[in-house]
């Protein structure tokens, strides 16, 4: 009996046993299924939301599921006001913040342009009708011309040059070889496809002589308004003369680019070139802390930069969420990321504050042409500038308002006398 009972107690708990083992084990395949099919589904998701944002075909060499990784999917990564859009990388080659020189091809063709003939102001000419510009660029140029000439009176400046294609480029520097020479041209005139006129951000300005010669000008006498004012318009004079061998161009006091008003009023007042601007920013990063550029009543904005995801069709981009309080605009750097202005003028409190920088500071060691060799255009003979730079600077004394009253040109010039006083030896219409 015992023996009996001894054997028939172990066989029910066994069974038992094996009965527990079987369910659980059925369980646990059908829970270990459904996290599976979660895990796709969630693939298969992401992977439609960025098909449906991107323009671009499938990128090569990338798994069926895989998915743009995003740095701020935990959302607590984000600071308070702010979140995350999905922008194309290819865009990063769009914008009125794309840096287009020697080194880097401008890859639009002049987009969201205007006819300049029939909406430009009546305070400067144009040279032809059949002229264009982009349209960000038409309302603070007409501003700046319309000042211009309520400061100045009537000077009969025109504007000479806007956009160009590529082709045009190509004529122009055919034409400039062919009448100044290749030295010249190389000192003035963009290689085709390298040139920012190609992208419909800039405009060149110039005026006629005594002999009815149209020509560019140099920024001197009255014209120096337009250089000491353009910052407030949202302008550059693109090709500064102490900037040669990083820009590649010589001194062109004609040409000037629209980069939108902080932007300006950073590089102008920092007495940088674009290249310093464009290259240094990459290191005002969202996560490491942003650019401040505080002009008081003027207005505040912080300005970071976004690398693109390399390998993926688009970039989460954090932006502010309340877009009326805090206005912000992106825009591609032509070179591997996005610029993203965010106007906090009327936020105080913006998370993003605590971490902003004030000052400018960068190491332009890179951006310089080692073997630039400069151009005189004077006397025909070059001179290896290369040496004239420094490798390292930075600054903290900027956003300081002092040097921006006008005094120095509020003596009112005859600008007609002044400018018939250029010396100009050539007929050569040039259009640079
Ligand atoms: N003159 C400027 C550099 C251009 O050709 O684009
Ligand atoms: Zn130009």
């Amino acid at each position: 009996m015992k023996k009996s009972e001894k054997k028939t107690i172990p066989s029910g708990f066994l069974a038992m046993i094996v009965l527990v083992i079987f369910i659980s084990g059925i369980s646990t395949i059908l829970i270990s299924g459904h996290k599976i099919n979660i895990r796709q589904q969630n693939a298969v998701d992401s992977k439609k939301i960025a098909e449906n944002t991107s323009s671009y075909d499938s990128v090569s060499g990338l798994s069926s599921d895989a998915i743009a990784p995003n740095a701020f999917e935990d959302k607590n990564n984000l600071p308070e006001g702010y979140k995350t859009i999905s922008v194309l990388n290819e865009d990063v080659n769009k914008g009125q913040l794309i840096l287009v020189n020697y080194q880097y091809e401008s890859k639009i063709d002049g987009e969201n342009l205007v006819d300049l003939y029939d909406n430009v102001s009546d305070s400067v000419g144009v040279k032809d009708d059949d002229m264009f510009i982009n349209n960000a660029v038409l309302k603070p140029m007409n501003k700046l011309f319309d000042d211009f000439k309520a400061a100045k009176g009537s000077t009969g400046i025109l504007i000479s040059s806007s956009y160009r294609s590529k082709a045009d480029q190509i004529k122009i520097y055919e034409e400039s070889v062919k009448h100044t020479g290749e030295k010249s041209t190389a000192y003035y005139v963009a290689i085709p496809g390298y040139s920012e006129h190609q992208t419909g951000y800039c405009f060149d300005t110039a005026a006629y002589n005594y002999d009815g010669e149209m020509i560019e000008l140099d920024g001197e006498g009255v014209y120096s308004w337009l250089i000491e004012n353009c910052k407030n318009y949202g302008f550059i004079l693109r090709y500064p003369n102490d900037k040669t061998n990083i820009t590649g161009i010589g001194y062109e006091g004609w040409h000037f680019r629209y980069v939108g008003v902080p932007h300006a009023i950073a590089i102008m007042e920092n007495k940088i070139c674009l290249e310093e601007y464009i290259l240094g920013l990459q290191k005002y990063t969202f996560e490491d802390g942003p650019l401040l550029i505080d002009k008081g009543d003027q207005g505040k904005w912080l300005v970071y930069y976004v690398p693109k995801l390399e390998a993926f069709n688009n970039t989460d981009v954090p932006v502010p969420v309340d877009s009326e309080k805090c206005s912000y605009t992106i825009s591609g750097n032509n070179i591997g990321g996005f610029i993203v202005t965010v106007n906090v003028t009327k936020d105080p409190d913006n998370a993003l504050l605590s971490k902003a920088k004030t000052s400018w500071s960068c190491d332009n060691s890179s951006l310089i042409i080692k073997d630039f060799v400069d151009y005189n255009p004077d006397s025909d003979n070059f001179v290896d500038t290369s040496t004239d730079t420094e490798d390292n600077w930075q600054s903290d004394t900027f956003w300081d308002d002092s040097d921006d009253s006008n005094s120095e040109y509020s003596d009112y010039y005859d600008s007609s006398s002044e400018y018939y006083d250029y010396d100009d030896s050539t007929d050569y219409d040039e259009n640079l």
